[in-house]
């Protein structure tokens, strides 16, 4: 891709910045702010004749970003950008991917033909693809999606001795298997049921042969923390060694991460595709290829 300018939306400056440099890329100027009146007010300061426009948005908390990011898209394209692509390391809806009670939409596919509409190409990292299997079937643009589960095993291998990975349902048994693999170590998968946003039962593990392990807990994302939680409490109940919880996706919402870190763990974890004090594995590099 030639002629490439990397704009970040609030918050990814950072991000924007290192993929800038490695593509050897501008860094396109822009004012983005508020209006009193809460409205989002857009200015883009550089030339973006025939440019091929990299917006940098991570989706955490997507209903504040979504107007900022369609405004800039809109404005690059009124401007003479050529090509919109949008880096967005953690999608957002994918969970609520079939109608759980009637009367409710299935808002992955809605947010997903939303956003074709004015973004050319999406790249992001393992979104959760659970009864959808491709990003294909709810975008209509290409998509390209990178996979955390090689950094996250060469975690492991430098930080943790003897580790044994628990996946704490089966939609986690797809990347817990995966690093599990990378990382030369053990791994089982939990149950769970979920009731509501903060009501989750996982089932209680044996665990009786890894006594001498160091359960690492890894899931996709962390929202409220009671998937984590209750597995905690589940291993620490059966007398297991701390645990370390990774997260790819730490969107810790309210009070979760010191409600995590008041669960009784030894460390927790995660990938920067949302920028938190957790993050301890650098993914960014899996963003510079197009
Ligand atoms: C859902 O199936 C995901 O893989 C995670 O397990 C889930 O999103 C974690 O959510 P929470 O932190 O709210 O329990």
């Amino acid at each position: 891709m030639k002629n490439i300018i990397v704009f970040s939306l609030p918050g990814n400056e950072e991000l924007a910045k290192v993929i800038a440099l490695k593509l050897k890329a501008e860094v396109g100027k822009s004012i983005i702010r508020q209006f009193p009146d809460g409205e989002s007010y857009i200015r883009i300061q550089s030339d973006m004749k025939d440019k091929s426009v990299l917006l940098v948005c991570t989706l955490d908390r997507p209903d504040e970003k979504l107007l900022p990011l369609y405004f800039l898209s809109k404005t690059a394209k009124s401007l003479g950008a050529k090509h919109i692509s949008l880096i967005a390391p953690y999608l957002a809806y994918m969970r609520q991917d079939k109608v759980f009670n009637q009367g409710e939409g299935i808002t992955s596919l809605y947010f997903g033909q939303l956003i074709s509409t004015f973004i050319d190409k999406l790249i992001t990292i393992d979104p959760h693809l659970h009864r959808r299997t491709k990003l294909s079937e709810i975008y209509n643009i290409p998509t390209k999606v990178e996979h955390a589960a090689n950094h996250i095993s060469n975690w492991i291998k430098k930080n943790v001795s003897n580790p044994v990975l628990v996946g704490p349902d089966i939609e986690s048994a797809q990347w817990v298997s995966e690093v599990a693999k990378n990382a030369n170590a053990p791994f089982i998968v939990l149950e769970k049921i979920r009731r509501g946003d903060n009501d989750v039962e996982v089932s209680i593990p044996n665990v009786e042969q890894f006594k001498n392990h160091t359960p690492v807990l890894v899931d996709d994302i962390i929202s409220t923390a009671r998937t984590m939680i209750e597995t905690v409490e589940h291993l620490n109940a059966a007398a297991m060694k701390k645990s370390v919880c990774i997260g790819v996706h730490p969107i810790f919402a309210g009070d979760a991460y010191q409600n995590l870190l008041n669960a009784g763990v030894e460390k927790i974890i995660s990938c920067n595709t949302i920028v938190h004090e957790s993050n301890a594995i650098d993914i960014s590099d899996l963003l510079n290829d197009f």
